[in-house]
């Protein structure tokens, strides 16, 4: 598929994604789903990419759900909209890869539902979350009123959801939104750095580790307990054996 909102470039084990449209501060439409299901679906299989860094061109991450776009939707058609946006983003969030939301500027809606996706947050000082959706009369439709409260805790999440408010970066750190709030110049440098030091770990663990992660948290205490056992035990098939030997060796490991 030709790209014409997503631009995608890889180097050194990380994928950078870049949302093109910042004419409507990268709000998200029809054409922005079928490219990142087309984008996730490239990228799942190559090994080349081992982590992915997801941010906004211009000053918005993302403002949300393409707002001119749903306006004409009917009952039928906001709910299928919905269920689209779920899957992507939930398809997203079980890629087999780490991925961080850099979050460059607004994130409002279902732009801070993407970043809610993504494995975790390193924001701009100038970086403004909020879920407005009540302000337009409806809800969010990709999963904030699920993700935020097992995020941030129902409190945090109910007075975002509730007031339509938008909050600064500082307030997002506080509320556990975001991992990490740097200078606006620093934003890249730091999300490609993290980036880059997930990538030299080893593979399968990285993998696994999210995955039990995850995984764990759809799970009682007991069942994500052993889905971690069963994992553990795996890594010790493949890299452990290597990642253990050279720190007794005193070496790097050749994973
Ligand atoms: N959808 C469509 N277009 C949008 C948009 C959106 N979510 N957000 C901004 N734009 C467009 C504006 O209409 C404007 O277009 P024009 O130049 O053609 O008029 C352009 O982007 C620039 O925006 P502003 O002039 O409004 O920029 P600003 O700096 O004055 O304000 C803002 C920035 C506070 C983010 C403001 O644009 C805003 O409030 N945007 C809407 C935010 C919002 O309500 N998001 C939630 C959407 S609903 C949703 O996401 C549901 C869901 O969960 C599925």
């Amino acid at each position: 598929m030709t790209y014409e909102i997503l631009k995608m470039e890889a180097a050194e084990g990380v994928a950078v994604i870049t949302i093109s449209r910042p004419q409507a501060l990268n709000a998200l439409n029809t054409r922005f789903f079928q490219e990142m299901d087309s984008l996730i679906a490239e990228i799942s299989p190559r090994d080349d990419i081992k982590v992915l860094i997801i941010t906004g061109e211009g000053k918005a991450f993302v403002a949300g759900a393409d707002i001119a776009e749903m306006v004409h939707k009917t009952q039928a058609e906001g709910k299928e909209f919905s269920k689209w946006g779920q899957r992507t983003f939930r398809s997203l969030e079980l890629l087999a890869k780490p991925v961080i939301a850099a979050v460059n500027g607004f994130a409002l809606g279902g732009g801070s539902e993407l970043a809610l996706a993504c494995d975790f947050r390193i924001a701009s000082a100038k970086a403004k979350f909020g879920q407005p959706e009540v302000n337009l009369g409806v809800i969010p439709g990709y999963a904030a009123t699920q993700r935020l409260p097992r995020l941030i805790g129902l409190g945090n999440a109910l007075f975002l959801l509730l007031t339509g408010e938008m909050i600064g970066a500082e307030d997002a750190l506080r509320m556990g939104l975001v991992q990490k709030v740097v200078e606006p110049e620093q934003l890249m440098p730091t999300a490609l750095g993290l980036a880059k030091t997930i990538a030299s770990k080893g593979p399968q663990a990285v993998k696994r580790v999210k995955q039990a992660a995850r995984r764990g948290l759809l799970m009682d205490f007991d069942a994500g307990c052993a889905l971690e056992s069963e994992m553990f035990g795996l890594l010790f098939e493949n890299e452990a054996a290597e990642g253990m030997r050279a720190f007794l060796e005193k070496r790097a490991p050749k994973w």
